[in-house]
Parts: structure tokens; sequence; C-alpha cells
């Protein structure tokens, strides 16, 4: 049992089958399955079970949790770990929680969160990544982790500026994602790929000033979410019409739509983005700008599609006439070449009187000279 001891030392343990009995020594153990409750401040002696080298650097190891088959829930915030290792978890078979909450995470390994029979369902890292290097690390760990069976995800308080795009597309079950309390200040194209089924979106408490066509449109493609987009700093001047409009005529649930209001300009402030429209914001000409541009958009491409359809069949129509064609072809060459035979002719005959006897030469122009230039031109025209 001695792995089972350490490993409570600073975490919160639930276990399907542990007997009251096995209770470890400085943590609470109640209900079922059982929760484990182990404050970490309470237990110095033993902060070294999860650490290689000190207190203020905790690493999780392949062997961190050895013993624990049976765990569901694994509480861990609060540790200052910095490092996550190589199947750190892969002995816990049963996981389904794994709480990283409050930790200052420096590395993460690619294969950090693999556990065979991918059990995870949530995995919570609120204020836990260090920087914008474990940001990269965690990407890779979700891709490598085979996380097929994640449906929460929490990455609130992390100070996230940039979701790189695609980065949830490893987690197809994901269902509530929570990005609340960073700094993100756009949405792409491809920010939620492979996440269509996500149920929650939290992007409550960034640094949005608008939300541009482009993230609208991604937005809209999660049709079952409830989005979460208050206390953002949005700006209320003309090109935050579109956002506006959006929030009056989207099939996604906006949950906290009475509380989006704009923070500038100053004469704007606390203006319930509900109440907002081109007349309140004064801009007539803009809104018509945008609607001209939106039809001549449209006009544009159906003309492209008309034109290319066309191209289709002119091509397709030759491609099935082609012998025709080809005999049509060599038909007008040769009679291009009679008639330019005959211009020819007649280009001598009408030129200089001093050149007459370069005509003579020509077997099939022998008479000319006898009857007169002029009157041999008609018959030649005719062939
Ligand atoms: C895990 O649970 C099974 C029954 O489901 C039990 O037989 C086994 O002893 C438990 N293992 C541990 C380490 O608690
Ligand atoms: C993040 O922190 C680590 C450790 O201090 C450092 O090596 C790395 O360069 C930092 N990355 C960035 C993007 O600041
Ligand atoms: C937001 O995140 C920061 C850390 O990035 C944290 O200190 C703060 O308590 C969080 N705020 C809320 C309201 O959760
Ligand atoms: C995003 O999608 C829109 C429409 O689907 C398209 O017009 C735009 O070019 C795309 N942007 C990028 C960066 O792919
Ligand atoms: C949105 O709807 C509200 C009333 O429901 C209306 O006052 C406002 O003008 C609308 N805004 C836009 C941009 O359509
Ligand atoms: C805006 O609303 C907040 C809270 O509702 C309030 O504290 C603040 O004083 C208001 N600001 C203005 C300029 O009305």
């Amino acid at each position: 049992m001695m792995p089972l001891t350490l490993a409570c030392a600073s975490l919160l343990l639930m276990c399907v089958c542990w007997s009251v009995a096995l209770c470890p020594p400085r943590c609470v153990c109640s209900g079922t399955p059982l929760t484990v409750r182990c404050s970490p401040t309470d237990l110095p002696g033993l902060t070294g079970t999860l650490s290689r080298s000190g207190d203020s650097l905790q690493q999780l190891q392949h062997s961190s949790f050895r013993g624990l088959r049976n765990t569901t829930l694994l509480e861990l915030s609060h540790n200052r770990i910095t490092e996550i290792g190589s199947h750190a978890f892969s002995s816990l078979l049963m996981l389904r929680s794994l709480i990283l909450n409050n930790n200052a995470l420096v590395l993460i390994h690619p294969e950090a969160f693999s556990i065979p029979g991918s059990p995870l369902e949530e995995l919570s890292l609120r204020s836990s990544l260090y920087n914008h290097t474990s940001l990269t690390d965690l990407i890779t760990a979700l891709r490598w982790g085979e996380l097929f069976n994640l449906q929460r995800l929490d990455l609130s308080g992390n100070r996230l500026v940039l979701l790189p795009p695609g980065m949830f597309t490893p987690l197809p079950r994901l269902q509530y994602l929570h990005l609340n309390n960073n700094s993100l200040v756009a949405v792409y194209n491809c920010t939620f790929t492979g996440v269509e089924n996500l149920l929650e979106l939290d992007l409550s408490r960034n640094a949005f000033k608008m939300i541009s066509g482009e993230g609208l449109h991604e937005l809209e493609r999660l049709s079952l979410v409830r989005l979460m987009l208050s206390q953002n700093p949005y700006t209320c001047t003309c090109e935050m019409l579109e956002f506006v409009h959006w929030l009056n005529s989207s099939k996604v649930k906006i949950g906290d739509v009475e509380r989006l209001s704009c923070e500038s300009p100053a004469e704007m402030r606390n203006v319930s983005l509900r109440v907002i429209n081109a007349q309140v914001l004064g801009c007539y000409g803009e809104a018509q700008k945008v609607n001209t541009d939106l039809s001549l958009h449209t006009s544009y491409v159906f003309l492209g599609l008309v034109l290319g359809f066309v191209g289709m069949v002119f091509l397709l129509v030759v491609y099935l006439n082609r012998k025709g064609i080809k005999k049509w072809i060599t038909d007008i060459h040769e009679a291009c070449r009679d008639v330019l035979e005959g211009y020819h002719y007649r280009y001598e005959l009408d030129s200089d009187p001093r050149l007459g006897h370069v005509s003579n030469r020509d077997p099939r122009k022998a008479r000319a000279p006898t009857d007169g230039g002029i009157s041999q031109i008609p018959s030649d025209v005719t062939l």
C-alpha cells in the first residue's frame, strides 16, 4: 500500500473499491465511490513523493501512481507541479477525471496523458500552464494522448492569446470547453474544427473587442453549443454591427447575451449589445456598404459559377465533336490555302507591269499577259 499512501499525499482521490479501513493517514474519506481528500499543506513530509528533485520542482513520472488501478478521480491542484513525464498516469486504468488546477506546468511530455483504453473524460488545467511553450506541449500531448473519450476540458486562467488552428481536433467527444479568463482576441476559421458537438463553450472574460465575420462563421458551425461571451472589452463602433446582428439572428444559443455590453468608446460604456443597431451607432452608410459588399460578392461568385459551367459545356461539346472539328479545320485550311493562292496570283497580276515576265514563268498563269491583267481577275477570284 506504500504507493497509494504516497500518492495521496497531496491530492483528493476517489477510488471505486477502497475500503474505509484503508483510508490513508491525514486524509478524510467519505461517500461511495469513496472520496479521499488530502490537504497538501497537511503533509509536508510526503511532498517529495511526487518529486524527484526537491519541494519546489514537482515532477510526475511514470511510476508516480502505481497501485491506484481503481481510482476514478485524481485531484492534484495547488501542488506546484512543473513537469508531467511520459505515461505519468498510465497505471490508472479507471481514471475518468484528472484535475491539475493551479500548478505551473513547464514541461508536458507528448505522452503525458496516454492511458491504455483512453478512460479519461475530464481534464482540468485551470491556471496551470506556465507559458506559451507549455501550451505547445499541451497541444502535442492532446494529439498523442488518444483522448478519444474526453468530454470536458478546462483551460481557463492560462493567459492564452492564440488558439492554434485545429488544436481540439484530436478530441472528437469534447462537449464542454472552458476557455474563459484568458486573453483571446479572435476566433478563426479552423479554431474549433473537429469539435462540432460542443455543448458548452465559455469565452467570457477574454480580450475580444468584437468577433469578426470569420469568427462568427466558425461559431455558427457549433450548432448545439451554449456560448458564453460576457466580460469582454467590446468596442462599439460600426464594425460591431455584423456581430450585433449575428447576436440577434444566430441559431447558436448565447447563455449570457443579456450581460454583453460595450466597454468603449466612453460614451457607449455599459450599453447593452442587445440595444445596439446602426442608428444607435450612427452608421447608416456603413451598414449599407456591408450589405452591398456582400451582395456584390455573391453576384461575383454566381457569375463565376455560370461562366465556369458554360466553359465546361463548351469543352465537352468540343471534345465530343473532335473528329468533325478536325475535318472541318482541315477543310478550312485547304479552302484558305486555295483562296490565298488566288490572292497571291492576283497580287502578282496587279503589281508593277515591269514584273510581267515573272508571271510568264508560271505555267498556270501563262495566258495572263496576253489578255491584260484586269480582265483576268474575276475568274481567279472564283477559284
Ligand atoms: C480494483 O477493483 C477490483 C474489483 O472491481 C478489485 O478486485 C481489486 O482488488 C481493486 N484493486 C485495487 C488496487 O484496489
Ligand atoms: C517558458 O518557460 C521556460 C522555462 O522557464 C523557458 O525555457 C521557455 O523559453 C519559456 N517560453 C517562452 C515562450 O517564454
Ligand atoms: C483568472 O486567471 C488568473 C491567472 O491567469 C487568476 O489569477 C485569476 O484568479 C483568475 N480569475 C478568475 C475570476 O478566475
Ligand atoms: C475563412 O472562411 C471564409 C468563408 O468560409 C473565407 O471567406 C475565408 O477566406 C477563410 N479564411 C481563411 C483564413 O481561411
Ligand atoms: C437586435 O434586436 C433588438 C431587439 O430585439 C433591436 O433593438 C436591435 O436593433 C437589433 N439589432 C440589430 C443589429 O439587428
Ligand atoms: C458599468 O457597470 C458596472 C457594473 O454594472 C458599474 O460598476 C460601472 O460603474 C458602470 N460604468 C458606467 C460608466 O456606467
